[in-house]
């Protein structure tokens, strides 16, 4: 059997990842796009080959011709567009963050979770090879105890307009619920929940014209987001993120780094360099390690890993796990759960920052 899958929201992202990963896999096809802007859709039909494009969701939730779909559109869009596809009885790939909200998120993992369809949250940085290491080690003892985890990721983008991501009411935040997320989400991935947090955001730009000089509303959003954090076993992290980092370029990839530090050594990875890890012992300085064979992929996936732009190509991986999860009937990882718990911690840092006190976390979803 091959998994069809519908795309709905036929941007960058879309683009970039998600349709690459589709055409890899033997198991899986674009049968159907969905976008509003018909522009956009006429050069997707072409570009990506797709016979069947529609402007309404309501036809691919509703089409006996699609199994799955990737929703991969502004984020206040994603719960009605979710919820549409899944009481249609489509697997679904959500972007993140998955809702505006917590509430939205548990709604979209509850609704998924009791129609028995597969769910996923696009939480691509689990995917990177050094991350995959480094889980590994992690979960093998290999670092010893955890004590603290870090995480910086600095990008140097424009301070023009965002467009629909500057705005509360479309965004719900800026750097916090774009990028920071997912280092919540890998973070609790590899030391389990956070039980409470301190956390700040900041908005240093006006973003009131666009890239061509046009004027528009001001931004709504946070530049940098922060946040001190307690695990339920005791460890503690700090997470820090900007768009506005001027020096962090590198050739658009920005600069990430993420470690564990443990009783018997840390670890890091870095997006800029997913296929070596840095490892370091006590007594010891960190050292650049190539990731072992067996993790450059996700499990069977037919991906050369050798090929491509490393910080690119493990993004194509996603949606073989989409597939598999479908094919193989077990739930996909990671699920809309996750991906609700990640917003948990996500709107605990903006009323953290608004009432400047620290919040206990409920991080329950079910
Ligand atoms: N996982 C990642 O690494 C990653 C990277 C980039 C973006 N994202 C997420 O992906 C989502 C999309 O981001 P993007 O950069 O592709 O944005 P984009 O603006 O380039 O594309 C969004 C597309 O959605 C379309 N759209 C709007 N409303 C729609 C609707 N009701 N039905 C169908 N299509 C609709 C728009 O016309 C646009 O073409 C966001 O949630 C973003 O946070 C995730």
């Amino acid at each position: 059997m091959s998994v069809r899958y519908a795309i709905i929201g036929a941007g960058a992202v879309s683009d970039y990842h998600h349709v690459p990963g589709i055409r890899l896999d033997p198991r899986s096809s674009v049968v159907a796009v969905c976008d509003p802007n018909e522009e956009l859709l006429a050069k997707r039909r072409d570009q990506w080959g797709v016979a069947k494009t529609t402007t309404n969701y309501e036809e691919i939730a509703a089409d006996p011709d699609v199994d799955a779909v990737i929703i991969a559109t502004p984020n206040d869009t994603h719960r009605p567009i979710a919820l549409a596809c899944i009481a249609g009885g489509k697997h679904v790939m959500c972007e993140k963050p998955l809702g505006l909200n917590f509430s939205e998120s548990k709604e979209m993992y509850r609704a998924a979770r009791d129609r028995n369809v597969k769910h996923m949250t696009a939480f691509t940085y689990r995917f990177a090879p050094s991350m995959r290491y480094l889980r590994h080690l992690v979960k093998s003892g290999q670092l010893g105890e955890l004590r603290h985890f870090r995480s910086q990721r600095f990008l140097d983008w424009p301070e023009t307009s965002w467009g629909w991501r500057q705005y509360k009411k479309t965004a719900g935040g800026g750097d916090l619920f774009d990028m920071t997320i997912h280092r919540i989400d890998f973070a609790m991935d590899l030391m389990g929940p956070l039980s409470n947090l301190c956390g700040a955001v900041a908005t240093f730009c006006p973003r009131d014209r666009t890239a061509d000089g046009r004027s528009c509303p001001p931004s709504e959003v946070d530049d940098w987001s922060a946040l001190i954090g307690r695990f339920e076993s005791g460890a503690v992290g700090v997470w820090e993120g900007s768009t506005v980092m001027k020096g962090y370029h590198n050739d658009g990839f920005g600069h990430e780094w993420a470690e564990v530090n443990g009783t018997l050594g840390s670890a890091v990875y870095r997006l800029q360099d997913p296929n070596n890890i840095l490892l370091g012992q006590s007594g010891h300085s960190l050292q650049a390690t190539p990731v072992p064979e067996e993790f450059l992929k996700w499990p069977g996936s037919p991906r050369n890993p050798h090929e491509g732009v490393a910080s690119t190509v493990f993004r194509y991986d996603l949606v073989f796990e989409l597939t598999s999860a479908i094919l193989e009937d077990r739930p996909a990882v990671p699920g809309f759960d996750d991906g609700a718990r990640a917003q948990a911690v996500a709107d605990a840092v903006l009323a953290s920052s608004d009432s400047r006190t620290w919040i206990d976390l409920d991080l329950n979803v079910d």
